[in-house]
């Protein structure tokens, strides 16, 4: 017979605090006595009225998946809840973890990611939370989640053996529906009422080759049924396809430094028409061409500037908005489209108000991450499909196509430098140096033009009039430049420092330069303001996009 247990704990964790996307942390902390439960047990009563209600539940697939899924499962229950939904083998991308909560009308989903970072035994392991939007929860939810784990001295949960995830069903316990759920049948048809799947396939099948990289990730069986069974490709253009609890020793981030036998495929060999990759939960993208890397800031701007080319926004966009990081390339074509462009703080959560109230249906950020209000979440394999639609119909190669963009719209050069795992002291010094020169720096010369303004980004929600303070230094040129500096807020070793770098250029006999050397004054002018290289001691940056 089951019952239901509380456990109490002697002290309350007071490091559970929700970072830009979600809790993240070593798989060994998350593994250690009481950690996931009583974070769960925050969120459930951070959420109020969970009792009858529904709720998503799955993750990517790392160490651990399965075995927090079913704590989950257990504590649920003790809360009543009414319904809760778990794709098969509790497999669940992001995106569709957003799509299933809006889907089921649930109150919210618990995403068991730590997305891009590695995943097994020696690896990260993260607790995300979306609520009935489907969108990340808010800051104000995930304050409050937070307050709560500091004072949380105990948690229930049902002591009940939990059935096998592996296939579909659905069981009662105690008063909680489990439902175990197809979760790829339901994302892929909502792919077929946005894109043309027909159009596509006929393109990849006869004109162009293309090779898909899942990095062992969640994407994997999406992938297949998308790839292969829907568009009619053969297995072999996908890799890494299998989900993998330690994704193979990947590292699941989809840029040129850990997708790498991707990157050599398409830049050095030029073995393919089109390659891309999502990391390890399903929402970032990477799109490479032969020969041809995309800059995720780019790849905002294309899509962007061809929704009319795909069936899903064939009606118009309301507007665009990108993270204040990301590049301007955007703002370029909406200036065009005569729609309006937000700028909102880096994270997908600060989207969700523009686009619950209609006023954007496109947004992205230049960590890979590109959307629509199709979901409430970036989504990787949307992406693809989109380049892959706007290809199908136009009919060029992915370099023509970026080409052209820059022809008609100017190029924003842009790179992002990230200086991963440093010391968090360092890190902070490098930070607070900057912070507190940013009065000095205005009007000052820097790299090839004047700083006209520099200011630690601050941003008020235009729907809730929330403020979000301390989003990242920026130092804004005359030109149009800007350089701009933050600290991750998702890394769990030492503090990751980025640095981003933007510059326009709108004359033709400019177009067509290396990044790295288009933008090399105003990487040389931070390193001489800053001391980067001298204080990290590192001659060069962890990752460069
Ligand atoms: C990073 C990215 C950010 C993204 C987040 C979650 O956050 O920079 O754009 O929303 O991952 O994927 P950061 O580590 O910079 O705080
Ligand atoms: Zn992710």
């Amino acid at each position: 017979m089951a019952s239901i247990k509380n456990v109490h704990i002697d002290h309350p964790f007071t490091d559970q605090k929700p970072g830009t996307s979600g809790l993240r942390k070593s798989t060994k902390q998350f593994l250690g006595d009481h950690y996931l439960e009583t974070f769960i047990e925050a969120i459930l009563i951070s959420l109020n009225n969970v009792e009858g209600s529904t709720l998503i539940v799955g993750g990517d697939g790392r160490y651990g998946n399965d075995s927090a899924i079913k704590k989950i499962i257990k504590i649920c229950c003790a809360h009543k809840v009414g319904t809760i939904i778990v794709p098969q083998k509790g497999l669940l991308s992001t995106p569709a973890a957003s799509d299933l909560i809006r889907t089921y009308s649930a109150i919210g989903g618990i995403i068991l990611s730590a997305s891009h970072n590695p995943g097994g035994r020696d690896g990260d392991f993260g607790v995300k939370l979306n609520v009935s939007n489907g969108g990340p929860a808010p800051e104000t939810v995930t304050e409050k989640i937070y307050k709560c784990t500091q004072a949380l001295t105990s948690y229930q949960f049902l002591d009940v053996d939990i059935p096998s995830l592996d296939s579909e069903g659905s069981f009662d316990i105690y008063r909680t529906k489990l439902k175990v759920i197809d979760g790829v049948k339901r994302y892929v048809s909502l792919m077929e009422d946005i894109f043309d799947f027909d159009q596509i396939g006929e393109y990849v099948k006869n004109d162009f080759s293309i090779i898909f990289d899942a990095m062992n990730a969640v994407t994997g069986p999406y992938a297949k049924e998308i790839f292969v069974n829907r568009l009619g490709l053969s297995d072999t253009s996908l890799l890494n396809s299998n989900p993998l609890p330690d994704f193979g020793h990947l590292h699941p981030d989809p840029n040129l430094t850990y997708a790498k036998e991707l990157a050599d495929l398409l830049l050095d060999q030029k073995k393919y028409s089109f390659g891309a990759a999502c990391d390890g939960d399903g929402d970032r993208n990477m799109i490479l061409g032969k020969g041809c890397f995309i800059n995720p800031s780019d790849s905002l701007a294309v899509i962007t500037a061809n929704t009319s080319l795909v069936p899903g926004y064939k009606n118009g966009i309301s507007g665009v908005a990108r993270s204040m990081p990301t590049s301007m390339a955007v703002d370029v074509v909406a200036k065009e489209l005569d729609i309006p462009c937000y700028e909102t703080p880096t994270g997908w959560k600060f989207f969700g108000n523009l686009l619950d109230s209609g006023k954007i249906t496109i947004c992205g950020e230049e960590s890979f991450g590109t959307g629509s209000n199709h979901v409430r979440e970036k989504d990787g394999l949307w992406a693809v499909l989109f380049w892959l639609q706007i290809l199908a119909q136009k009919k060029c190669s992915v370099i023509d196509l970026i080409r052209n963009h820059w022809m008609q719209f100017g190029r924003n050069y842009y790179t992002r430098h990230d200086y991963e795992a440093i010391s968090s002291e360092v890190a902070y010094q490098i930070y607070e140096d900057l912070k507190s020169r940013l009065n000095e720096l205005i009007g000052s010369h820097f790299a090839s033009g004047v700083i006209i303004k520099a200011d630690n980004y601050s941003y008020t929600d235009p729907i809730d009039r929330s403020i979000s303070d301390n989003q990242g230094l920026r130092m804004i040129l005359d030109n149009g430049s800007r350089v701009i500096l933050r600290l991750s807020g998702t890394g769990t070793k030492g503090s990751t420092l980025r640095l981003y770098f933007e510059k326009y250029v709108k004359s033709q006999n400019d177009l067509f330069l290396d990044p790295q050397v288009a933008l090399g004054d105003l990487i040389f002018g931070i390193d001489k303001l800053l001391n980067i290289k001298n204080r990290t001691k590192m001659d060069v940056p962890t990752v460069i996009t």
